[in-house]
């Protein structure tokens, strides 16, 4: 009689264990977040990123191609603009003829059915590295909102399919929305990074556009935490999930991935949008390193992460690992 179930009965070959498998991927689970530089023919390794690069729009519009080829149906996008651009109100993020909205011209017209989601936050354009309008010492909330509509519409025009604004202002989805809809764009989404972290994962990011918060002449946070949140806190990502949501998000973040899956379950069980999660620059980093010192298996990490954040309740997953899972993945 002992013991009538036994769960290691499901679990005896790689064909049962396939039958009874709760979570799959497949590349269409992933976005692959893409840098932009100026320039042609440029592509530059980041460091504290091996197999990331820099590109200039012409090798960004050949790698879209390659990712779309691969499966691949979203990237996300960030503009490292030269400083002399950079200023306290963020003007160039809406010039119709900057290095973002010419990014996004140039993938939907050599590949219309790529997902483009440009990011909305003023941190590539900031002379102070900060995701908005420093004023007072602080980061201006409903002044930095009403330069983001300006962002998000000028994305809008160059043919963005969804905006992505990581800025964590209070408010912003609700204006980006009524912004978008006043131009014309109802059918332009929002994916609102909703429970975004002060983390100290975002670091190689940060190298990658240059974008870290900066000293300055004039009084400026030295870092994030009065907009994006504070790790200790649960019940808060809920409550901005819920507030985003109400706004008009179609889908909400949570970012970052790995130690944050407990939110991503919770904040999946509250909404009923699809919920993305953001794998972030530092968890790449983390496995690259200790794979290459050979202290870990990088395929297999790679993967096991990647089904976590899905079994967590990622409907897509925003990740540097994109290409490389999505060639694994179609191999098998
Ligand atoms: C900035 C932004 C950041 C990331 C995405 N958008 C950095 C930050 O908030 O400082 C981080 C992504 C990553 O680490 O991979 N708006």
């Amino acid at each position: 009689m002992f013991p009538l179930q036994r769960g290691r009965r499901l679990r005896i070959n790689e064909s049962i264990r396939s039958l009874v498998r709760e979570t799959t991927l497949s590349p269409s689970d992933f976005m692959f977040p893409m840098f932009i530089a100026e320039g042609e023919n440029v592509k530059v390794e980041i460091p504290s990123m091996p197999g990331i690069y820099r590109r200039s729009i012409d090798l960004t519009v050949e790698e879209v191609k390659e990712l779309f080829a691969l499966g691949i149906r979203a990237v996300n996008i960030y503009v490292k603009v030269s400083e002399d651009l950079k200023d306290n109100t963020g003007k160039e993020a809406w010039n119709p003829n900057g290095l973002m909205q010419n990014t996004i011209r140039a993938i939907k017209a050599t590949c219309p059915e790529m997902v483009v989601m440009p990011d909305v936050a003023l941190d590539p354009y900031s002379i102070y590295g900060h995701d908005g309008i420093i004023k007072d010492g602080d980061i201006a909330n409903d002044e930095t909102v009403e330069a983001l509509v300006k962002m998000a519409v000028s994305h809008a025009e160059a043919g963005a399919d969804f905006v992505a604004p990581s800025d964590m202002m209070d408010g912003r989805v609700l204006r980006l929305r009524e912004g978008l809809d006043a131009a014309g764009f109802q059918n332009v989404g929002i994916m609102s990074y909703s429970a975004k972290y002060a983390s100290a994962f975002y670091g190689p990011f940060r190298d990658a556009l240059d974008s870290a918060p900066k000293e300055a002449t004039i009084k400026v946070p030295k870092d994030k935490k009065t907009y994006q949140m504070d790790y200790a806190n649960r019940i808060e990502a809920i409550k901005e999930a819920l507030w985003d949501v109400e706004e008009g998000a179609d889908m909400v973040m949570v970012k970052p991935g790995m130690a944050y899956l407990d939110i991503v379950r919770e904040v999946k069980n509250t909404v009923n949008v699809p919920v993305t999660v953001y794998h972030v620059s530092g968890e790449y980093a983390m496995i690259k390193a200790a794979s290459e010192r050979g202290w870990l298996d990088h395929d297999k990490i790679m993967m096991e992460q990647l089904m976590c954040i899905k079994r967590a309740g990622a409907s897509l997953i925003s990740t540097y690992f994109a290409k490389e899972a999505a060639i694994l993945l179609n191999s098998k």
